[in-house]
Formats: structure tokens, C-alpha cells, sequence
């Protein structure tokens, strides 16, 4: 285990069992429909990659930037830094996303995808941490519910460390200055 972790939240073969579940529950909603799945960058591309390998359907796929998460503080000001080149007029559009936490950039990129045309946004998340919500947002898959601790690994960061962890863990508050 890496020092800076105190403990590991999820191991890899949980994650994964997971991730394939998940994987199933979209072929059967999806089945003989087209759809894009869109990954926001840069803490869902781990979760993303296994998710889409494990899909039997085959989806368009494209990737956003849009973040302003900054350390272990949401500033709460959303940026779309890099956009979907895909037109997702009339398409059905799974957005895929590593954590949801305030609810704050999800909310705004669904309503910005209903907005530029979409038939229907469905929200994956790997992680869920429900007691941080500050604006509602209806996930329809969703990995696993956590507390509110900060998480780091499979994806996700702490100043842009730690995300190539096989697993989700817990970082030692004196590594963040917690
Ligand atoms: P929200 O808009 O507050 O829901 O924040 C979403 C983004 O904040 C996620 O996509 C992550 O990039 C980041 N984030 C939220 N919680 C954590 C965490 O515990 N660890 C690492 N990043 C997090």
C-alpha cells in the first residue's frame, strides 16, 4: 500500500466486480439502442476504460473536461475546459463520471446536454457520497455509495497525485494538511 494512504476504502477486485455489474445493467437498458458515452476527464478515465471493455454494446465515445475542483475544497465554480466533439442531437448520452460529490458539475453538464439536444442523460458514477450534496442530482448507476471522506486512486486525485492507485483509499489527513 502506498504511505500517504491511511486505508483502503475498495480494493481492485471489488472495484472490478463492480465495474462488470454495472457493465450488464447498461447492455440491458441499451440493448439495440444507439448511444454515447461520455467520460469527464481527468478522474473518470480509470473507471471509464473498464467500464466501456466490459460493455458487449458499443457506444459512441467522447471525452469533456470540466472542473474546478482544486485540492480537497470545491470552489464551486464549473469551467467546461475541454468539449465532446460528438453532435449529441436527439442521441441518448451516458455520462460517466468518478465521483459525485456536491452534485454542482454534474447538475450543470446534464442540463447543458438536455440543452444542446439530447433524446436522454442517464449519470454513471463509480463513487456516490451522498452526505456532500449540496444540488440534487438523479444518478442512474452508481458504483458504491461512500462516507464523506476524501478519496484518492483508480482515477481519482489529490493535486493530481495518486490517481493510478488500483484502488480507492483513504489519504492520511497530514498529507492534505487535514
Ligand atoms: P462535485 O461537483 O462537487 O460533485 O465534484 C465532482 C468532482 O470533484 C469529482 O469529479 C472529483 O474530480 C472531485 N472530487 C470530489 N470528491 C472527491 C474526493 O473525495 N477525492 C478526489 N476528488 C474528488
Amino acid at each position: 500500500m502506498n504511505n500517504d494512504i491511511l486505508e483502503i476504502m475498495l480494493s481492485e477486485e471489488e472495484l472490478n466486480k463492480r465495474i462488470k455489474e454495472i457493465a450488464e445493467q447498461i447492455d440491458n437498458d441499451f440493448r439495440d439502442k444507439d448511444f454515447a458515452v461520455i467520460t469527464i476527464l481527468k478522474g473518470s478515465y480509470i473507471f471509464s476504460a473498464d467500464l466501456v471493455r466490459n460493455l458487449k454494446s458499443a457506444p459512441e465515445l467522447d471525452f469533456m473536461t470540466a472542473s474546478s475542483y482544486v485540492g480537497t475544497n470545491s470552489t464551486g465554480i464549473i469551467k467546461i475546459i475541454h468539449d465532446i466533439r460528438i453532435d449529441i442531437k436527439d442521441k441518448n448520452v451516458i455520462i460517466v463520471e468518478d465521483i459525485v460529490d456536491t452534485g454542482r458539475t454534474l447538475a450543470l453538464i446534464k442540463e447543458e446536454f438536455l440543452k444542446r439536444g439530447a433524446a436522454d442523460v442517464k449519470i454513471c458514477t463509480l463513487l456516490n457520497k451522498p452526505q456532500a450534496r449540496v444540488v440534487p442530482v438523479d444518478i442512474d448507476y452508481e458504483g458504491f455509495e461512500i462516507e464523506n471522506k476524501f478519496v484518492v486512486g483508480f482515477g481519482l486525485d489529490c493535486d493530481e497525485k495518486y490517481r493510478n492507485l488500483p484502488y480507492v483509499g483513504v489519504l492520511k489527513p497530514e498529507v492534505y494538511g487535514g
